[in-house]
C-alpha cells in the first residue's frame, strides 16, 4: 500500500466535513469508530501500513498520520461538547421582547351559558333563585309532592336510588325513606316553603337524574328550571303571562303559547305547555313534527295536599308550578339535533358556542 501526504489530508477533509454535519453524540461516536477505531478506522488503516514504506518517508508519513488522528479527536471531543451544552443550537438568537404565549381559558358551557341567561329573566322578573340537593330523599322527591309509596305516578320518573349511604350520616330521617338522585326540581319547592311563608317567587335550575334509556331527545343527566310562585290570590292566568314573558325575553320576539290538560300528582290543575314553532313560524316543520307547535314544559296550580305536608293553613294559599327542560330548549333556540352532544366532551360540539 502506498501512502501519499495528500492521501492523509484527503481524509482528514472528508472526516471533519462529516463531524460538522453531525447533529448528535451517536453520531460522533459512530464518525469515532469510522476514523480512529482501532478495527476499521481509516486512521489506523494508514498507521498499520507506515511499515511497508520505504524506511525514508516512514518518519514524515507517520509524523502527519499522528497529528491528523490527534486533531480529529479533538473536534470529535469539542463537537460532542457543544451539543451537549446546547450550544450548536445557539444560532436560533431569542427575541426577548416578543409578547408572551397566549393562555386559552375557554368558555362556559352551552349549557352554564343557558342557565345564567333563564336565571337573568327570572330574576328580572321578581324569582329568587335557589340551589338545591341534587341527592335527595325520598319523601322530597315523591311523599311531600302527593306521590306516596307504590303510587302508580312514580312511573313517571324511573329512579336512581342510592345504596351504599348511611342515612345518619347524612340527616335523614326513618320517615325520610331512601336515598336517590332527585328526578326532578319539584322537591325544592317543599324544601323553600318549609323555610319561608308566602309570598314567595323563587327559581330552581339545576340537574336531575333519570335512570332512562338515551336515545336523541333523551337523556340520563338534564337540567330542569323550575318556577313557583305562592300568595293569596294567584290563578291560571298569572302563570299564562309568567311564562309567555320568558318566552319572549329569552327568544327576542313575541311567542305564542297553548295548553293542553295533562297530569301531575303535586298540581290541579295540571297542563303541558306548547309554544309556536319559531323555526317555521307555526306554519310546520321537522323541528315541530309538522304541527307547528314545539312541546316546552308540565305546570300547573300547586295541589292542596302539597301545602297540607308542608303545614300551611288549609284553603288560604294559592300558586303556580312549572317545571321546563333546560337541555330542549337550548336544543331548540341553537338548532342542536341531539341531546347527548352536551355531554359528549366533544370539542368539536363546545367550541360552537
Ligand atoms: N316536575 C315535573 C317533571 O319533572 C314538571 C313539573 C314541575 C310539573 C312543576 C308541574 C309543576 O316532569
Amino acid at each position: 500500500m502506498i501512502i501519499t501526504p495528500s492521501q492523509i489530508k484527503e481524509i482528514k477533509k472528508e472526516a471533519e466535513r462529516e463531524i460538522e454535519k453531525a447533529q448528535d453524540v451517536l453520531s460522533l461516536d459512530n464518525l469515532w469508530k469510522k476514523y480512529l477505531g482501532r478495527k476499521e478506522g481509516k486512521m489506523n488503516d494508514i498507521l498499520r501500513g507506515i511499515k511497508d514504506l520505504p524506511l525514508d518517508q516512514r518518519p514524515q508519513i507517520g509524523a502527519l498520520a499522528n497529528q491528523v488522528s490527534q486533531k480529529l479527536e479533538e473536534k470529535i471531543n469539542q463537537a460532542k461538547e457543544k451539543i451537549s451544552q446546547g450550544k450548536n443550537k445557539s444560532s436560533v438568537k431569542r427575541d426577548f421582547t416578543l409578547p408572551g404565549r397566549k393562555i386559552d381559558l375557554g368558555h362556559e358551557h352551552p349549557l352554564t351559558q343557558m342557565r345564567w341567561k333563564v336565571a337573568e329573566i327570572f330574576s328580572s322578573l321578581g324569582f329568587e333563585i335557589l340551589d338545591g340537593p341534587e341527592m335527595e330523599t325520598e319523601y322530597y322527591n315523591f311523599e311531600a309532592l302527593n306521590i306516596p309509596d307504590g303510587h302508580p305516578a312514580r312511573d313517571m320518573w324511573d329512579t336512581f336510588f342510592l345504596k351504599g349511604f348511611s342515612q345518619k350520616k347524612i340527616k335523614t330521617t326513618e320517615s325520610e325513606g331512601k336515598l336517590l338522585l332527585r328526578t326532578h326540581t319539584s322537591p325544592m319547592q317543599i324544601r323553600f316553603m318549609e323555610k319561608r311563608q308566602p309570598p314567595l317567587r323563587a327559581c330552581v335550575i339545576g340537574r336531575c337524574f333519570r335512570n332512562e334509556a338515551t336515545d336523541v331527545s333523551h337523556e340520563h343527566t338534564l337540567y330542569q328550571v323550575e318556577g313557583f310562585c305562592v300568595d293569596e290570590d294567584i290563578n291560571v292566568s298569572n302563570l299564562i303571562h309568567t311564562l309567555r314573558s320568558f318566552l319572549s325575553l329569552l327568544f327576542g320576539q313575541e311567542v305564542k303559547i297553548r295548553l293542553r290538560p295533562s297530569y301531575f300528582p303535586f298540581t290541579e290543575p295540571s297542563f303541558e305547555v306548547d309554544f309556536s314553532c319559531l323555526n317555521c313560524g307555526g306554519r310546520g316543520c321537522s323541528v315541530c313534527g309538522q304541527s307547528g307547535w314545539v312541546e316546552m314544559l308540565g305546570c300547573g296550580m300547586i295541589h292542596p295536599r302539597v301545602y297540607e305536608a308542608i303545614g300551611y293553613p288549609a284553603g288560604k294559599y294559592q300558586g303556580f308550578a312549572f317545571g321546563i327542560g333546560l337541555d330542549r330548549l337550548l336544543m331548540m333556540l341553537r338548532q342542536i339535533d341531539d341531546i347527548r352532544w352536551f355531554h359528549s366532551g366533544d370539542l368539536r360540539f363546545i367550541r360552537q358556542f
